[in-house]
């Protein structure tokens, strides 16, 4: 009798280690548990009018912070010092010290256009009080902005509304702005990705040594300029041109140059 059943305990002791044997490889592929790692929260952009009147309302703090008073009175060293930057064209002409913004939702737009990412580093070259480079922070995904201003007056109110906005928690995390009271065709350009000039009033002269420098700035992709491009050079040519607004021309605006690189070694 035993003799008789063994084949068949035999053959059900197989078939329940098969099944064991399954079950636990089954076990084996189920997905591990997360690791309970807590995600770092992407910072929040804002929208350009949302990030403007937070801009507005820290400018309007600091006394003569605002584009008139800037247009208004620029003390005649420092106004002397801008114009000899821009050689003998310059100090004739008597006018790169003029000061002007675009509107805020044109900004908006350029940065849309050249499609500022994370991996841009943004340079505002004449930085004035550096409220295009802050917006740009607050509403784009850059991590690193640079203003480069040769005026004290106006370098040292860029630096009281950074802090403010320091201190009001309003700088995204992991974002810069790095701030240099310097001479643009001076200082070093090597990680810009993206320039902007307002360069209605620079002459050729100082923009022939800026664009030697850009040209060394390795992943340099976009210059954009108002009103004044640069002068013939191997490095960047003209893509396009738009018409947007200006604090000086609210109605009719500006031409806008966008300026993307050749394939010319550096100079
Ligand atoms: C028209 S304002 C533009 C301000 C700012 N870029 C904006 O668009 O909001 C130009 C600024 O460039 C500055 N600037 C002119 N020549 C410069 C130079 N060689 N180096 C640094 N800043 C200069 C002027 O003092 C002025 O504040």
């Amino acid at each position: 009798m035993i003799r008789k059943l063994f084949p068949r305990v035999a053959l059900l002791l197989t078939l329940g280690a098969t099944a064991a044997v399954i079950h636990v490889s089954c076990c084996n592929v189920q997905p591990a548990p997360e690791p309970k790692v807590a995600a770092v929260p992407k910072p929040t952009l804002m929208s350009w009018r949302v990030a403007s009147a937070y801009l507005e309302d820290i400018f309007t703090r600091i006394p003569n912070s605002s584009i008139d008073d800037f247009r208004k009175d620029t003390p005649p060293e420092e106004r002397k010092l801008v114009n000899s930057a821009h050689g003998e064209t310059g100090v004739q002409a008597d006018n790169a010290h003029v000061y002007g913004e675009p509107a805020p939702m044109t900004t908006d737009l350029m940065l849309g256009r050249v499609g500022a990412s994370d991996n841009d580093v943004l340079y505002d070259l004449g930085s004035g009080r550096s409220f295009f480079l802050m917006q740009a922070l607050l509403t784009s995904p850059i991590k690193k902005a640079v203003g480069v201003e040769l005026a004290h007056s106006r370098a040292v109110i860029a630096e009281q509304a950074r802090s403010m906005m320091l201190e009001q928690g309003l700088m995204p995390p992991g974002k810069v702005l790095d701030l240099r009271e310097q001479d643009m065709a001076k200082t070093n350009v090597e990680d810009a990705t993206i320039v902007y000039m307002d360069s209605v009033f620079f002459t050729d002269e100082l923009l022939n040594g800026v664009a030697r420098n850009l040209s060394r700035a390795k992943n340099m992709r976009w210059i954009v300029m108002i009103t004044k491009g640069m002068p013939p050079n191997p490095w960047f040519e003209l893509a396009t041109t738009e018409r947007l607004k200006m604090s000086w021309s609210p109605k009719f605006g500006s031409d806008v140059l966008f300026y993307k690189r050749t394939t010319a070694p550096a100079g």
